[in-house]
């Protein structure tokens, strides 16, 4: 059977700050999408959180891009943050950027991953959920999962998985993409994966099927909004066991923290915490950065689970490095490379400063 999987997030207001969700915004959104499983436009749905960010995990067989579907997103989205308004919890209705729904919540400010596919006889799935960062931060945990033998044994001693993955790479910017094989295009691809503020893996597929393997949310909210609302937060769909990396196999890369940008007013580099949903709280510094892991068994579209994968003292340390690591970036303060670079600033206030100083540079 023909299933689609549709992970829909928006920040649609923080508790306490930018660090947390609230419960009454997490029961309405729990309200709204039963009601939506009620009527038969969902087979199954989790609702959950990472930080201030609500996560609508849904299934159902209306295909990617659907317009009930996205419908019922946005509204659900809207009537948290009627929920949130009333709490006045802080950035109420944040990244809720149009004024009205017009077909698809892409490019109005929610994030989105879906894939279509056939359920397998076992469908193991991980979403990876994040908060504090932006939608390039899956670059290098996509690019060990599915491309470095250092990480995936699979690929050296799995004959299901030696022919490879091919990566789909957006260009954010320029809205362009590419799509490079693995792993003969491997150094040709990490010119453009090791830049992920532009270039972002959008989607993952297995080459000898074609079958999809990943697929991440690659919205820039700055670029939609043209100002700093907040940071993307962005989400992850994996595909995992069979033909595709083992559960341990697409969790390993989060045993080392990748650095990413993000963190206080989205303006800093800072270490990707990998924590259970509990403790995606970020609160130092509005931070570090976290993600989340939830696995779920697919059965008919049910969504058996989640197991809160990065609930495991295995990612303890982890989590101390991440911690260590956050202590030499706060150091230097405003100083890159904890800041920014200037061109990923000009979402800020800099554009401002730089116009009220313009009269003061003088020619050297
Ligand atoms: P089990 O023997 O626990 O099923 O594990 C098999 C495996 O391949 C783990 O990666
Ligand atoms: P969020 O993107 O999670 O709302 O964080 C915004 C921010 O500016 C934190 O300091
Ligand atoms: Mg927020
Ligand atoms: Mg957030």
């Amino acid at each position: 059977m023909n299933l689609t999987l549709s992970v829909i997030k928006a920040d649609i207001g923080g508790y306490v700050g930018h660090s947390s969700s609230h419960p009454d915004v997490l029961d309405k959104a729990e309200k709204c999408i039963a009601a939506a499983k009620k009527s038969g436009l969902l087979i199954d749905y989790h609702v959950t959180r990472c930080g201030d960010d609500l996560q609508l995990i849904m299934t159902h067989q209306h295909g990617e891009n659907d317009e009930k579907i996205h419908n019922l997103a946005w509204d659900t989205f809207v009537a948290c943050t009627n929920i949130a308004k009333k709490l006045k919890l802080h950035g109420a209705g944040q990244d809720m950027l149009a004024d009205a729904f017009s077909g698809n919540v892409k490019g109005m400010g929610p994030g989105v991953a879906e894939m279509e596919f056939k359920e397998r006889d076992a469908e193991t799935i991980i979403i990876f959920m994040a908060d504090k960062t932006a939608s390039g931060a899956w670059n290098l945990p996509l690019y060990k999962i599915f491309a470095d033998p250092f990480n995936t044994i699979g690929l050296v001693i799995a004959g299901n998985m030696h022919g490879g993955f091919s990566f789909e790479v957006h260009d954010v910017k320029e809205s362009k993409k590419i799509v490079f094989n693995a792993p003969e295009e491997i150094y040709d691809m990490l010119v453009f994966l090791g830049a992920p503020s532009r270039y972002a893996v959008k989607a993952v597929y297995h080459r000898e099927s074609g079958e999809i393997a990943a697929v991440s949310s690659t919205q820039r909210l700055s670029l939609m909004a043209g100002r700093y609302v907040g940071k993307d937060d962005p989400v992850c769909i994996v595909r995992s066991q069979g033909q595709f990396p083992a559960v341990g196999e697409v969790l390993e890369p989060f045993a080392h923290p990748n650095i990413v940008e993000g963190w206080m007013r989205g303006s800093h580099h800072g270490p990707l915490m990998p924590v259970a949903v509990r403790e995606s709280n970020p609160t130092r510094f509005d931070g570090p950065p976290r993600v989340i892991a939830a696995g779920f068994q697919l059965s008919g579209g049910k969504l058996v689970g989640p197991l809160d994968m990065f609930d495991d003292p295995a990612f303890n340390n982890a989590r101390q490095q991440a911690n260590d690591i956050a202590d030499i970036l706060r150091s230097l303060g405003p100083f890159e490379p904890h800041r920014l670079p200037l061109e990923e600033m000009e979402y800020t206030t800099m554009p401002q400063v730089m116009k009220k100083l313009q009269g003061r540079f003088e020619n050297i």
